[in-house]
């Protein structure tokens, strides 16, 4: 690990041991965003502050986008991407999928990414070029490949849910054709760690209507390097309207599923 991944690396770990000391037995919503079931904890906003004053420290001329404090302007070529705690609701309830996500961007393309879940004790992390890895304390650091080959008859196809009811209504109405034609569905409960179980494996496709870019900056990186296909409906990439990642093969097989569906409704 170089230069920008292992910086990186370095604050989602922190931020991540941060949020594990101090999460409180059942955290509180502090206030809603979208939809009244769109919360922000105290938490969420401590790790983004802790993440920008320590990219700040390190590299003061670099612009950040994050969930909860938005876009301050840098002077360079450089942008980070945080999301601060992926996966609220999972944090909430003390469900294990939620984590910390970083994507490091130069010139408008992401060079670097990392996706710690913290309660599974996983960093995923990759660079452009230079391929994805599992990094576990006291584990050799596992080479990540998406599973291939796998027909949509066969897949296990990850989603996620928006948070305003005339998303979820044609959400539901979606997944409706999607799961009679698939071996099952999963959802985790963040997008990015989502999408790293494509990366490594534990399933062999997602599809979600819309992800935000700081959800998908570090775990699409992570996914297309470990081999998957990231993208959006007819051909354009992946943005708010569609995230769709699946090896190549299965990933034309669910766009083709999804794109007479209007996947990018809402009532
Ligand atoms: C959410 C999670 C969830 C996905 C939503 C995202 P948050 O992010 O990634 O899995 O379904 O679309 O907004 O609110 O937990 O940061
Ligand atoms: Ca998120
Ligand atoms: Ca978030």
């Amino acid at each position: 690990m170089t230069g920008f991944l292992d910086l990186a690396a370095g604050i989602a770990r922190e931020a991540g041991e941060m949020l594990l000391a101090k999460r409180p037995a059942r955290p509180e919503a502090v206030s809603t965003k979208s939809s009244a079931t769109d919360v922000v904890t105290a938490l969420d906003r401590a790790s983004e502050d802790l993440i920008r004053a320590r990219i700040r420290a390190a590299r003061p001329g670099d612009a950040v986008l994050g969930e909860e404090g938005g876009e301050s302007a840098g002077e360079g070529r450089v942008r980070w991407v945080v999301d601060p705690i992926d996966g609220t609701v999972n944090f909430m309830y003390g469900l294990p999928d939620w984590c910390v996500s970083i994507a490091v961007e130069v010139d408008g393309e992401i060079v670097a990414g990392v996706v710690n879940v913290v309660p599974r004790g996983e960093l995923y992390a990759a660079e452009k070029g230079g391929g994805a890895e599992l990094l576990r304390e006291g584990l050799p650091a596992e080479r990540l490949r998406c599973n291939t080959g796998v027909p949509l008859s066969r897949a296990l196809i990850a989603t996620g849910f928006g948070y305003r009811p005339e998303r979820r209504a044609v959400q539901a109405e979606v997944l409706a054709h999607v799961l009679p034609r698939v071996r099952d569905i999963r959802r985790g409960g963040s997008c990015a760690a989502d999408l790293c179980a494509v990366a490594s494996g534990r399933v062999d496709g997602y599809y979600e209507r819309g992800p935000e870019y700081w959800d998908y900056a570090a775990g699409g990186l992570i996914a297309a390097e470990a081999g998957a296909r990231i993208g959006g409906l007819d051909g354009r990439p992946c943005n708010p309207g569609l995230t769709l990642c699946a090896a190549p093969g299965l990933f034309e097989e669910l766009h083709d599923l999804l794109a007479p569906l209007d996947p990018e409704r809402d009532t």
